[in-house]
């Protein structure tokens, strides 16, 4: 088995090549515009930029020469913010990074892909409070949660076109470390802000507290990013063992979450069970588009696939706060 992982230097990225390697071969084609090339010591690595890679990279060579047999896509822009100010961009990487993707494998014969997807494909459908499952109608509220959900109907495109296997996981708020070297401190997510804040002594701002939720603040559902990469390991077997069963598979999107939700001050509170610091929530307005609870159905994916979340939000904050202490103590070497 050798699989091709396409952003495997990001954070996500690379807790999946590492429990890869415990398995096989990996090669990793990241352009380390944000990953980091010391995250994948023991992969082969190879510097790329994807959107481009049509044009200007032999990537199907790259898959015959080491022998793919499968691919697990994450290389792609993640900034709600920035896709809604550079829309056009997004487009170019993501769908773009997608399609240079889906034509090596065809060209390469490659026909196991796992694609990176997002709650974010959601937007309006998961608004209401009640956990979202997958056949909710998507209604993205950005051109990064578009982009998401156009990379999902280019593969069942390609399923249907030339028979490609694949699945989409729409990750949930993933946070935390399954290795104290692979937290990412320039991930901004609420626990990494929070974590920062309080080493510095500072309090932490909270998005509106007069939401409709049970604290008053957002409510969302945070996910283990240890656990997320097994999902990915959980899913690629799942389509090693349905190959050539295209009749019993069901749609292969999944959502990736506990089903559980975990409001802004729970979370600020495992920060302060974690640090042993006093966290201060500061409350400031509302942040445009936050809608007030985004929680999974994670029926699909325990039902289809076997896989279930084992960690709760109190081991997603203790690592990584053990992640960024250890960060600290030994800054990354390597880093572009
Ligand atoms: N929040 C605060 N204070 C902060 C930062 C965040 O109160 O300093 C709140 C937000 O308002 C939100 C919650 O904490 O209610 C989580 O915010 P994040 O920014 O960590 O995550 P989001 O839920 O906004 O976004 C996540 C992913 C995106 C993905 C989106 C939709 O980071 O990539 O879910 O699925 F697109």
């Amino acid at each position: 088995m050798t699989i091709l992982v396409t952003g495997g230097a990001g954070y996500i990225g690379a807790h999946v090549v590492r429990l890869l390697l415990q398995r096989g071969d990996v090669v990793v084609v990241d352009d380390l515009s944000t990953g980091r090339a010391d995250r994948v010591d023991h992969a082969r690595m190879v510097r790329a930029d994807l959107s481009l890679a049509a044009a200007s990279y032999p990537l199907a060579e790259l898959m015959r020469e080491h022998g793919v047999t499968g691919v697990v896509h994450f290389a792609a822009k993640k900034d709600v913010g920035e896709s809604v100010a550079r829309p056009a961009w997004y487009y170019e990487q993501n769908v773009g990074g997608l399609l240079a993707v889906l034509r090596a494998m065809e060209s390469a014969d490659v026909s196991r892909l796992v694609f990176s997807s997002s709650a974010a494909v959601y937007g309006a459908a998961a608004t209401d409070g009640r956990p979202v499952g997958e056949g909710a109608t998507c209604a993205p509220m950005s051109p990064y949660g578009e982009t998401k959900l156009v990379g999902e109907w280019m593969c069942r495109n390609a399923e249907r076109a030339w028979g490609l296997s694949w699945a989409a996981l729409r990750y949930f708020n993933v946070a935390g470390a399954g290795w104290s070297d692979l937290g990412d401190p320039t991930v901004q997510n609420l626990v990494s802000i929070a974590i920062d804040r309080v080493r510095r002594g500072e309090g932490v701002p909270v998005f509106g507290t007069d939401y409709a939720t049970a604290d008053g603040t957002c409510v969302r559902d945070y996910v283990h990013v240890a656990d997320l990469a097994d999902a990915h390991l959980a899913v690629l077997e799942h389509l090693a063992a349905s190959a050539g069963d295209a009749a019993e598979r069901t749609d292969p999107v999944f959502n990736v979450g506990t089903g559980a939700g975990s409001s802004v001050l729970e979370v600020l509170a495992a920060v302060g069970e974690a640090s042993g610091a006093d966290v201060v929530p500061l409350p400031v307005d509302r942040r445009p588009g936050d809608p007030a609870s985004v929680v999974a159905d994670v029926a699909r994916i325990r039902d289809v696939v076997g896989w279930d979340a084992k960690r709760g939000l109190r081991e997603i904050v203790g690592s990584a706060w053990e992640a960024a202490v250890a960060g600290s103590n030994h800054p990354p070497t390597g880093a572009p």
